[in-house]
């Protein structure tokens, strides 16, 4: 089906258009496989495999942080973009884990990479973050306020982790994701649909419930695992497969698309039955999904951002396709977007 270019608000200057020009992404070099996982905690190689799809994630080192990672992916986004630093006039971090409560990491990022220009914010949307940052670009760029905007998603997951909960510690990993955004003239290509949502009546099947205010880590609660992610993961699972779905058909609607235009989908990689499941139930091949949470597990904001640079780089993406992102997270948050590449 044909699309129907998206009409423009009313306003004085036309709608512009906003394009992903660059991409880039980071990962730690130390990899924990299953196998060592099983050394751990009570698993299995094939415990992991079959209910999740992941065989090995990577582990920031002790003294990398967050805004290292996200600095590395920044600086490869920009080398293909070819965007100087001095040009970025906003920088986005979507991040669970950020350096420290404050200040936000993406100052410490524009630090590390010298965009002085730039103004800095922090986006806590969990998993859903790196899109849900995307479209707040979008947003600055269409309202003409910015031109140029990094639009990062990183986590050291691995520090929240509870590594002695088999029921979480399997899943996750460390890594960062980048995309540089930038106005193209006036039209409709570019990123063509978003949506956001979020969903707080379950915010409690997952959160951190400690090292924040409501309570804060003390000597005597450091032993509880407060500061880790705590997780229903079966109610995770249902509501993944339920907001995902219903926010594509809402990007493809929007679009006025049907599934049959859509080149590749790059979903949240935190389980492949759930992607599974919803390549079922949206009836598109699951060949038409980017799936690389097998190297990387769950790394929250970062893995929609480092599925979309490797399918950029190795070419599973190419000008002119339309492109479905669609993610959930803690909140719950979820976010969807219909990108023409
Ligand atoms: N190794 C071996 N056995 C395990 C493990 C493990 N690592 N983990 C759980 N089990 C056991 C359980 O104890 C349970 O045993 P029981 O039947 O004797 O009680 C059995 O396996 C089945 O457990 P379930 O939780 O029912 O397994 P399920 O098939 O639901 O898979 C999983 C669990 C992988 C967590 C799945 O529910 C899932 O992927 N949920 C979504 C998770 C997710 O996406 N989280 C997002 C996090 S993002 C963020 O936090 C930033």
């Amino acid at each position: 089906m044909k699309r129907q270019p998206r009409s423009s608000p009313r306003s004085a200057k036309p709608r512009r258009s906003v394009s992903i020009v660059g991409t880039g992404s980071y990962a730690p070099e130390r990899v924990l496989t299953n196998d060592d996982l099983s050394k751990m905690v009570n698993t299995t190689d094939e415990w992991i495999t079959t209910r999740t799809g992941i065989k090995e994630r990577r582990i920031a080192a002790k003294d990398e942080q967050t805004s290292d990672m996200a600095a590395r992916a920044a600086l490869a986004a920009m080398e293909q973009a070819r965007v100087e630093a001095r040009e970025i006039d906003f920088i986005l971090v979507a991040t669970t884990t950020p350096d420290m409560v404050f200040p936000a990491t993406a100052c410490f990022v524009q630090q590390k990479i010298g965009a002085t220009r730039a103004a800095c914010l922090d986006v806590s949307a969990a998993c859903a973050g790196f899109l849900v940052a995307l479209q707040i670009a979008e947003q600055f760029i269409t309202s003409h306020t910015f031109d140029t905007i990094l639009v990062i998603g990183a986590e050291k997951l691995t520090s929240i982790t509870n590594w002695t909960d088999r029921n979480s510690c399997v899943l996750f990993g460390d890594g960062a994701g980048a995309a540089i955004l930038k106005h193209r003239g006036e039209g409709t290509h570019g990123v063509i649909s978003t949506h956001i949502g979020s969903d707080g009546q379950y915010a409690d099947i997952l959160y951190m419930p400690g090292g924040g205010s409501r309570t804060p880590i003390t000597r005597d609660n450091v032993d509880q695992h407060l500061a880790t992610i705590h997780m229903l993961g079966r109610e995770v699972y249902k509501q993944a497969v339920t907001s995902m779905l219903n926010a594509s058909k809402i990007v493809l609607e929007q679009a006025g698309l049907t599934t049959d235009d859509i080149a590749c989908v790059i979903p949240h990689q935190a389980n492949v039955r759930i992607i599974e499941a919803i390549a079922d139930r949206l009836k598109i091949p699951l060949s038409k999904f980017f799936v690389n949470l097998d190297r990387y597990g769950n790394t929250s904001a970062a893995a929609v951002a480092i599925a979309l640079d490797e399918a950029n780089r190795t070419g599973r993406i190419k000008h002119g396709d339309y492109v479905l992102m669609v993610v959930f997270g803690g909140g719950l948050t979820w976010a969807s977007a219909i990108v023409e590449w």
